[in-house]
């Protein structure tokens, strides 16, 4: 899929950076040529030889560079590339691609290139997590940036958290995604996943046990069939999947006002556990339990349904509408009334009573149901199924 593509890969500051000869190396592997493009940052984390030599092209620094521009200006660099790979992506680095500076080689390539961006950001945990860096990515994933990572794991100033920068072959396969060809190329799909968590009062939560794995396996398979895809997803414990646009939500408010704000789009696939209630006037305090004082009633409310929202989006509605249906017994029956109800096109069920381990487990055995009937699908694992709902999204998509 890369050969004959020209990949920029700009090196910024971080400790990540020692590993970019080898994302060199893996992308001209498979065919890639690859222009090196070296921060002032970067350049004291890696000097420009190895990059150099392991690309068999020089390395450029910088902008005012006459000798190197007379060979190739840099507006000419940036319209030759086929994609501009940001790794390792500082925080430093994403704030200004995320306001649009051009005060040097690098942030002045990707303001002039119009081909496909993709960061693999690296850095510290907390800074990761931090408000103004959340959403200085989500602005340039709003304007259609690709991510990889970062990964979780034990980071460079001893921390453990999400921060670290993706292994090279990841971020080789996110490049390789962003030339997909596959069948769902120019799709857009709408994925949500995992859990959601309603407050109690200040500290506590009403949750559930999806680990998110079925959602976030879907989101990935879409991807890498070609569909462009947005992954709404609860509180999990598991790394979101690369190339995809991730909006966090916590409460089933949260993730009614992402995926309608989500619209349009092409299929839209409801994976999340969503909470059916949350508790009316949730108390922002904590509740106390006080000597002599019994224990708090609490009263319930309904959460907005999700899946019936996007099933009934009017002109904006989705293509195709997929939900779930956890069910403990009368699994088929409940399903068929349930796609109904919710005005669904496909549901699949799946068994969740105790001892099918399929809520928080790596298996999952389902029933698809549609308006033509119903289908037994194999226990198989929920990659595979995920991979398996894919294609058949694809057909469903290519038909008339
Ligand atoms: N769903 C949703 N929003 C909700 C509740 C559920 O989008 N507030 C979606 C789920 O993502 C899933 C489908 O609806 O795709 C069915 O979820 P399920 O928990 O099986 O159904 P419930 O609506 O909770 O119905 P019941 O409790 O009667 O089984």
């Amino acid at each position: 899929m890369l050969t004959g593509r020209r990949i920029l890969l700009i090196v910024t500051g971080g400790v990540a950076a020692y590993k970019a000869p080898v994302l060199i190396r893996r992308l001209r592997d498979k065919g890639a040529a690859v222009t090196p493009v070296l921060t002032e940052g970067g350049a004291r984390f890696i000097p420009p030889l190895p990059l150099a030599a392991v690309a068999g092209e020089p390395v450029r620094q910088a902008l005012f560079d006459a000798e190197a521009e007379s060979a190739m200006s840099h507006i000419d660099l940036a319209r030759a590339a086929d994609a501009v790979v940001v790794a390792p992506a500082s925080a430093d680095m994403l704030a200004r691609m995320a306001h649009g500076l051009a005060d040097d080689l690098a942030t002045t390539l990707l303001l002039a290139t119009d081909a496909p961006v993709l960061v693999a950001p690296a850095m510290n945990a907390g800074m990761w997590a931090h408000s103004a860096m959340q959403a200085n990515m989500a602005t340039l994933e709003a304007r259609g940036v690709h991510r990889a990572g970062p990964a979780e794991g034990d980071l460079a100033c001893g921390e453990t958290g999400p921060g670290r920068m993706e292994a090279p072959e990841t971020i080789l396969s996110a490049v390789e995604g962003l030339f997909a060809a596959g069948p769902l190329a120019g799709r857009t799909a709408l994925v949500t996943s995992g859990p959601t968590q309603e407050p109690v009062d200040g500290v506590r939560y009403l949750g559930n046990r999806s680990s998110g794995r079925q959602g976030h396996a879907i989101a990935a398979a879409l991807a890498r069939l070609g569909a462009t895809v947005h992954l709404v997803r609860g509180p999990v414990a598991i790394p979101d999947p690369p190339g995809v646009r991730v909006t966090p939500v916590t409460t089933a408010d949260e993730m009614h006002a992402a995926c309608l704000g989500g619209l349009p789009v092409d299929v839209a696939v409801c994976a999340a556990a969503v909470a059916d209630w949350r508790v009316a006037d949730a108390d922002d305090g904590k509740l106390k339990k006080g000597a002599g004082r019994a224990p708090p009633a609490l009263r319930l409310e309904e959460t907005p349904d999700v899946l019936s929202a996007l099933a009934a989006a009017g002109p904006h509605r989705p293509r195709l509408v997929v939900g779930f249906a956890a069910e403990t017994e009368s699994v088929v029956d409940n399903a068929v009334a349930k796609r109904a109800r919710k005005g669904a096109d496909w549901l699949l069920a799946n068994d969740v009573s105790a001892g099918t381990e399929t809520f928080g487990g790596a298996a999952n055995t389902v029933h698809l149901v549609t308006a033509d009937g119903t289908e037994a699908w194999p226990r198989d694992a929920k990659t595979a199924v995920a991979d398996t709902l894919a294609h058949r999204i694809a057909s469903a998509l290519e038909a008339p």
